[in-house]
């Protein structure tokens, strides 16, 4: 461990050098500058543990410390470092062959390096389709508010959260937004199945108003995730999937992080029992050790570019997406989850962390308990009856003195206005009994106090 001196040292020269994301300016207030990570916790600078219950940004699947996946990168960039993939080169191969088991479906599979991009590929992808079919006015795609889809112009077109948004505006052209199914704020008097139909409703009713022929795809992670953990009914996605089909418009699911066993299954639609036509997915492919994404097409939808005319193939190309030591860490990465089996674990970890905090639903402060798989999202509330969110300062306040009792959690930060009141939990799949007793123990301990 370092010195006290050096960590001081490395902490002002991180308020000098690196610009932070999501982080206000602030020369006051000192970044975590964390050192070092062994299953689910993590050591700062300065020595203090933290059991991560965020997986670093919901994405170190199989937790910290694993040599296994340093070797695989090591063994890779020996052997082959770099080709891209224009071409071809064998981890890539493996992993598509991999990812198309844990999809149990035909797909075909083009990597990038990050959420955004593999969302952005999905975007270019389905408006090529379409006009690759002679449907040369279909360009629109309809996303939920509150949803978060990634950074870039078009990712963050998709994107349901002003917050995130508003400084960059005007984004690109042709994204529509629909509300989320979130029950807890359904109107009096309907059942949460009702209130789900009907939002689902609000997306054909805006096809039908925006024009059939003029809607490319219709974008969606499978739960709400970091926008504040919004958890359908089970008839809602499969009532999407009908619309979609019936107008011809493709459903995209976003899995980047529902994906890779956090929801207890291996993706997050096959809770629902529906087939997307392009899921994208990227953080837990690779439980955060390196960067890689992918957006993985249903075979039919790459057959409509076999065309040899000029402009049929896609014109797409990602210097370091899919480079060979990410895919080799990914196919050692999954070769884990299926050894340790965590997607088994991560759906007992999960009804366990559900039923544990459950009873903290009669606190004053706790309007709604949402889980799905091992995520859990707990929304305070100043008041019950009004369902007032809980400000933002006290938010941060239950979050510091978690983290002062060694616990990390996170929330839906900077998402929508007036709404940043929802704690989130996404801890490693590989968590052990006794490291979710520490996540249960010291949430309940800090919301005593509340
Ligand atoms: C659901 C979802 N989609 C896309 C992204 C973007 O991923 P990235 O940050 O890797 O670009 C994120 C990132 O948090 C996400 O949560």
């Amino acid at each position: 461990m370092l010195l006290d001196q050096d960590s001081a040292d490395l902490t002002a020269k991180d308020r000098k050098y690196l610009w932070h994301g999501m982080s206000p300016y602030n020369e006051q207030t000192a970044p975590m500058v964390v050192a070092e990570g062994q299953g689910s916790w993590i050591t700062d600078v300065y020595g203090k543990r933290y059991l991560d219950a965020m997986s670093g940004l919901w994405c170190v699947n199989v937790g910290y410390g694993r040599e296994e996946l340093a070797k695989a990168a090591y063994d890779q960039l020996v052997t082959m470092p770099f080709y891209p993939l224009t071409q071809s080169h064998i981890p890539a191969i493996r992993l598509a062959e991999k990812l198309n088991e844990w999809l149990e479906g035909e797909y075909v599979v083009f990597f990038s390096n990050s959420g955004s991009e593999a969302n952005e590929t999905a975007l270019k992808i389905a408006r090529q389709y379409h006009q690759q079919n002679g449907d040369h006015s279909r360009y629109k795609f309809i996303s939920r508010y509150r949803a978060y889809h990634g950074n870039s112009m078009g990712a963050l077109a998709a994107t349901g959260q002003a917050q995130r948004k508003y400084k960059y505006e005007p984004l690109a052209p042709g994204f529509l937004h629909v509300r989320p199914p979130d029950s807890y704020r359904r109107p009096n008097g309907m059942t949460v199945e009702e209130f789900n139909l009907l939002c689902a409703g609000d997306i054909e009713d805006m096809i039908i108003w925006e024009g059939e022929e003029t809607i490319a795809g219709v974008m969606m992670e499978p739960v709400i995730t970091g926008g504040g953990v919004i958890v359908p009914h089970p008839a809602y996605l499969e009532e999407v999937r009908k619309i979609c089909t019936k107008h011809n418009v493709l459903l995209i699911v976003d899995e980047v992080i529902c994906g890779f066993g956090r929801s207890g299954r291996k993706f997050g639609h096959m809770n629902y029992g529906v087939k997307p036509d392009i899921v994208t997915m990227a953080k837990g492919m690779t439980s955060g050790y390196l960067p890689l994404s992918a957006t993985a097409v249903r075979k039919e939808i790459y057959e409509a570019f076999k065309n040899t005319a000029a402009y049929s193939h896609f014109r797409h190309v990602s210097t370091f997406g899919g480079t060979p030591a990410s895919c080799a860490l990914a196919l050692k990465n999954l070769e884990i989850m299926e050894r340790e089996n965590l997607v088994e674990r991560s759906r007992i970890l999960g009804e366990r962390m559900a039923s544990e905090m459950e009873q903290l639903r009669d606190h004053p402060l706790v309007g709604d308990i949402r889980s799905f798989g091992f995520l859990m999202g707990v929304e305070v509330v100043e008041n019950k009856g009004t369902k007032q969110p809980l400000a933002l300062p006290a938010v941060g306040k239950i979050i510091a003195e978690c983290k002062e009792k060694g616990l990390i959690i996170g929330k839906n930060g900077d998402t929508v206005a007036g709404f940043g009141n929802v704690l989130t939990f996404s801890p490693p799949l590989s968590s052990t009994d006794e490291d979710l007793d520490f996540i249960v123990r010291t949430f309940k301990e800090v919301m005593k106090n509340q």
